[in-house]
């Protein structure tokens, strides 16, 4: 039978989550410590707290509000996420652009392999996360018809039926995918951010970098990890109804620490994306 396991007490923040923990973590892949992950945000996020708790209390002084928040807590999260995008990926992105622009990409069936192998690797646990569902907020993800672990699989057969031979997932998949295994039975906020991005990444800027590689050198071919069943936009507004639910239990410490998270679903996010150029 699963064991409830209490929140750690040193976890102030999630004191009054609605998360419950039903099981311990089982990992098969993840041989890094978490804490190797979690180090330097420890201290960040400690800072951090101090700030978001003075901020809080001057917001309900002030009534302020956040970007975002008259709409729900996904437009909270866009505009995070749209703000660390560089200027050159989308007109809202604040960042200075780095490396190539996406229009100069010299992009190798090898490289983008290793991404789509390593994406795979990432869907693959987010799929089985919420699966398992170690919080149960979490089932409410399950069967979105945003899945992309089964289309990436027939694409990936699809490259080897063409004769290319299938790279083993590298460290930016195992990396990330072990961070989102710890997480997701850690810290609830922290994990639903990564799943956001992942997830809506891929069908804005995602789908962008799918055509301009499919241009370059698979012959237009539309791969499956593109492909919807249904009408896309009806599949993220429901996700983002069910988001913006999970969300409403929420402190606004616990949302503006699942807001925090957002660089570092951008910075491993990056990490797989930069394996097209490799
Ligand atoms: C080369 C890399 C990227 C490009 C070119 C790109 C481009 C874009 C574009 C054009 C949009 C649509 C903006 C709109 O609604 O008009 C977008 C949305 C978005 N991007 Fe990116 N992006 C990139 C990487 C990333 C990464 C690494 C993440 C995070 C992991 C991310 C997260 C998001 C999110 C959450 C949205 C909002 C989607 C929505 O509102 O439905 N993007 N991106």
């Amino acid at each position: 039978m699963a064991s409830i396991t209490p929140l750690s007490q040193s976890q102030p923040l999630y004191e009054k989550t609605q998360f419950t923990l039903l099981k311990k973590p089982q990992n098969q892949f993840c041989s890094i410590p978490f804490s190797r992950f979690t180090q330097s945000s420890k201290l960040s996020l400690k800072k951090s707290r101090m700030v978001v708790v003075s901020a809080t209390t001057a917001a309900e002084k002030s009534n302020k509000r956040y970007p975002g928040e008259a709409k729900g807590f996904v437009e909270e999260m866009r505009f995070v996420a749209m703000k660390l995008h560089t200027r050159d990926q989308s007109k809202e992105g604040e960042k200075e652009p780095e490396g190539q622009p996406m229009a100069k990409w010299e992009p190798s069936v090898e490289g983008y392999l290793k991404f789509l192998v390593d994406s795979k690797l990432v869907y693959d646990t987010l799929e089985k996360i919420v699966e398992k569902a170690p919080f149960p907020e979490y089932a409410e993800f399950r069967n979105t018809g945003l899945e992309r672990s089964e289309g990436l699989a027939k694409d990936l057969e699809w490259f080897r039926q063409q004769g290319y031979a299938i790279p083993g997932p590298s460290a930016p998949g195992l990396n990330y995918a072990c961070y989102l295994e710890e997480l997701s039975e850690k810290d609830p906020q922290a994990f639903i951010c990564h799943f956001y991005n992942t997830y809506f990444a891929h069908s804005a800027g995602g789908r962008m970098i799918g055509r301009k590689v499919a241009e370059k050198i698979l012959n237009k071919k539309e791969l499956e990890f593109y492909k919807w069943d249904g009408d896309l936009s009806q599949l993220l507004q429901n996700v983002r109804e069910k988001l913006n639910k999970v969300a409403e239990n929420w402190t606004r410490e616990e949302k503006n620490h699942c807001l925090e998270e957002t660089e570092k679903s951008f910075k491993f996010s990056g990490e797989i994306l930069r394996l097209i150029l490799s």
